[in-house]
């Protein structure tokens, strides 16, 4: 068990686009995402990307448990995604709360695609082929983003609607809106 150290936004490797991985079953492949999903689940956080705990490798992890306190938020599988593709499905797009665990604190509503589809490979050389919406979606593509070296504030339009957590739930900006799963 590793829980790593999470870079935080400040850090120019978070600004780095990421190299794609070309050997899969590689012993450092499996420990990487070992160390991920402990980093990812010590910290509550609902996906990772290499890169937050310093590794510029094009590998994202993401997952989120069925949540009786969010009853309609679809739960995400738990899912190693490698040198991921995306496509977008439908020009739609709809804004939601995200947050970061390399922003830690903060939430920002930031506009996604509702549907996409997107591929890639597991640590075992598997291929992944999923048509995803929604939350599921919105996930994916916040991941994605950090391999091309973007954090989700980046994202923001309005930027009065980036802050702390305490202050926005405190002040009824964020109440209905709160993600299924939190830290992306
Ligand atoms: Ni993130």
């Amino acid at each position: 068990m590793a829980i790593k150290v999470i870079l935080r936004m400040g850090n120019p490797a978070l600004l780095i686009p990421c190299e794609p991985v070309h050997k899969f079953d590689s012993e450092e492949l499996h420990q990487l995402v070992i160390d991920m999903f402990d980093t990812m689940s010590a910290n509550e956080g609902a996906g990772l990307a290499a890169i937050q705990i310093g590794i510029p490798l094009q590998v994202i992890i993401f997952g989120c448990e069925y949540n009786p306190r969010y009853p309609d938020a679809e739960p995400v599988p738990e899912t190693v995604l490698i040198n991921p593709e995306i496509e977008f499905t439908s020009n739609n797009m709809e804004d939601a709360w995200e947050g970061c665990l390399s922003v830690p604190g903060m939430r920002g509503l930031v506009p996604r695609f509702s549907t996409i589809n997107y591929k890639g490979f597991d640590q075992d050389g598997n291929e992944i082929i999923r048509s995803v919406e929604g939350f599921h979606a919105r996930l994916v593509q916040h991941e994605y983003d950090h391999l091309m070296g973007i954090l989700y504030p980046m994202r923001i339009i309005n930027m009065t609607t980036f802050g702390f957590i305490e202050e926005l739930t405190q002040h009824g900006m964020m109440d209905a809106a709160r993600l299924p799963c939190e830290n992306e």
